[in-house]
């Protein structure tokens, strides 16, 4: 326990600190053990679940859950928009060695249309393979975030040119302003203003992001204290240096773009559907089947559109079936007697079962009087 807490302090010191007191030289010193005051500093191991979206990818770079599937990232992290299964997200954890650890690889990428050009459009969204049981992170979609101070957080460098870190670690950034910002010359000459929000203390530097943390997140507090995502690391000169402050992509710019690229990613496998008509005879059961073939789980958002002639629709029990037996209740017997027809779009979670294999279907007619129709079903997992 003790030699633990002894790495945890160490680590936040060497964290910010040694950015602390490295300003204008390009690397510091890490203090002594004993100097450590990590409160000072800014920087502090953050604990678990603080964070419970954030993700570090296998390049090297941090990012954040914005749908259970979808990670928001940097564009410069990584390749052109494609098919890619070559991106590993480990997440769920702030060490990146905790058994309990959850790893995922991506499956698709979607880099900024703009990206390449000004750096604004430094943004990108991995979809992983398969959804993920972890809370997401909202993106701010108006500019009213946009000032104060800010969290940071990455497994990023602890100091310039230093090694990636195992534990998660956090800091407090304060907004700079755009004019301010590109006073610093250089690359901050190329500042897109209304793309980019620039972060840091000014005039002593010390707390910053570095190499690593991009893609990561930087946060603010919405009205209710939760956090809002108005940005992703991008670059710095340097690292924590003062007058040299940290950019970020600002979302409240791109948050249109980011969604509408989110929403294209569609679901991941192909939908399912089978249209071969079927009597649904009376006090009877039908079943119909539909075959799945995509890698990993169904997801939490499965959708099962139902299309059924009925004259009392009252009458029906409807399940969904998954390969391996379980059954999920779509509709009851109960409540909607009188009306006729079920044309229903379901969702049921299903992100612990396997996609893959066959899906069933179930009608039953619990009750005598009428006959109906199956039409068609259509199943996207
Ligand atoms: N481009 C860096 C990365 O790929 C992020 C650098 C952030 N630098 C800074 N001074 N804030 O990880």
């Amino acid at each position: 326990m003790t030699s633990w807490r002894r790495r945890l302090t160490f680590t936040a010191v060497s964290v910010l600190a040694v950015l602390g007191a490295a300003a204008g030289q390009a690397v510091a010193e890490p203090p002594a053990a004993n100097d450590v005051q990590p409160q000072v500093i800014g920087g502090t191991p953050a604990a678990q679940g603080e964070f419970p979206w954030i993700v570090r990818l296998s390049m090297g770079c941090g990012g954040s859950m914005i749908t259970e599937q979808i990670v928001l990232t940097a564009a410069h992290c990584v390749p052109a928009t494609g098919p890619n299964t070559g991106i590993t997200a480990t997440l769920g954890v702030v060490d990146l060695q905790d058994p309990n650890r959850v790893v995922v690889n991506s499956d698709y990428v979607i880099r900024a249309p703009g990206a390449g050009g000004p750096p604004g459009d430094d943004w990108a969204l991995i979809r992983l393979a398969r959804p993920v049981d972890v809370p997401t992170v909202p993106i701010a979609t108006t500019p009213e975030f946009d000032t104060g101070t800010f969290t940071v957080a990455g497994w990023g460098a602890a100091t310039e040119g230093g090694p990636q870190q195992r534990f998660l670690l956090k800091a407090q950034v304060p907004f700079i302003d755009d004019e301010q910002c590109m006073s610093a010359g250089s690359s901050y000459l190329n500042l897109v203003p209304a793309e980019e929000i620039c972060a840091g203390n000014w005039d002593s530097g010390g707390v910053d992001t570095c190499q690593g943390d991009s893609g990561g997140p930087l946060l603010n507090r919405d009205a209710n204290g939760e956090f809002v995502l108005i940005g992703t690391t991008s670059w710095g000169i340097g690292c924590a240096r003062p007058q040299n402050p940290g950019v970020y992509m600002q979302a409240s710019h791109f948050s249109d773009a980011i969604l509408a690229a989110a929403a294209s990613l569609g679901p991941r496998c192909t939908p399912a559907a089978n249209t071969t008509g079927l009597a649904i005879p009376d006090l009877g059961e039908v079943t119909s089947q539909v075959t799945v073939a995509c890698d990993g789980n169904a997801s939490g958002q499965t959708k099962v559109e139902v299309n059924i002639n009925h004259p009392y629709r009252g009458d029906l029990v409807v399940d969904l079936i998954a390969p391996d037996g379980t059954s999920y209740r779509l509709k009851t017997a109960k409540g909607d007697d009188g009306a006729d027809n079920v044309n229903e779009l379901y969702t049921v979670n299903a992100a612990n079962k396997a996609a893959s294999g066959t899906w069933t279907l179930r009608i039953r007619d619990v009750f005598s009087g009428d006959t109906g129709t199956l039409k068609n079903w259509k199943l996207t997992v």
